[in-house]
């Protein structure tokens, strides 16, 4: 049987309520904490994937100046370009405000998204050594074991020049 395809629709205030339970499933918390900020993953811009109704992926962001940080990125559906799809949403916005990059922080276990972002233009651009224990103080949500055993301790930012583009 083939897969339907999906669709991206941005969020808008009537999905904000599913966007924080959204949040809490995927990340424990709808507080997210990186490079020492808080913030709301209910109360960013961004975009969601569906499929027949059902939500299978969510990309938030925000733009100050130049600067478009991605703030969370999920795919419920792998492999069939759902995260793909929601970058490029993100991408295609904060070029048309103007900005000059796409950054995001992920952490030091998370070596799919390293791959993910890398084979999709993104450059590792700075490592926040042991930052991780700060954001913990904040959100004591986040584990300290992720992906494949790796102790969670440190943070990546990575970016994608928008201006490569031009
Ligand atoms: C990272 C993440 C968002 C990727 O989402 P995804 O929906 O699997 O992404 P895509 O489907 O666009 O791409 C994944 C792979 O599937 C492949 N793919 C895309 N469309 C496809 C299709 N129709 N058929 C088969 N494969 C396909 C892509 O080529 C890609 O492989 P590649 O990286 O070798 O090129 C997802 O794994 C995730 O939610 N991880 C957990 C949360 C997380 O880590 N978020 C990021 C932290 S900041």
């Amino acid at each position: 049987m083939d897969m339907p395809d999906f669709s991206i629709t941005p969020i808008t205030e009537k999905d904000r309520s599913w966007v924080a339970r959204f949040a809490a499933e995927h990340w424990g918390a709808d507080l997210m904490v990186a490079h020492g900020t808080s913030l709301y993953i209910s109360q960013q811009e961004g975009f969601f994937a569906e499929v027949t109704g059902q939500v299978v992926g969510l990309v938030t962001y925000r733009i100050s100046g130049a600067e478009c940080e991605i703030t969370s990125l999920d795919s419920l559906q792998e492999g069939m370009g759902i995260g793909s799809a929601l970058i490029g949403a993100v991408k295609e916005t904060a070029q048309r405000a103007g900005c000059k990059r796409v950054f995001l922080i992920t952490t030091n276990d998370n070596t799919h998204a390293l791959r993910f972002y890398q084979r999709r233009g993104f450059r590792l651009v700075a490592l926040y050594r042991n930052a991780v224990d700060e954001s913990r103080k904040i959100k004591p949500e986040i584990p300290f074991t992720g992906n494949d055993g790796i102790p969670i301790r440190d943070e990546i930012e990575l970016e994608y020049d928008l201006f490569m583009e031009l």
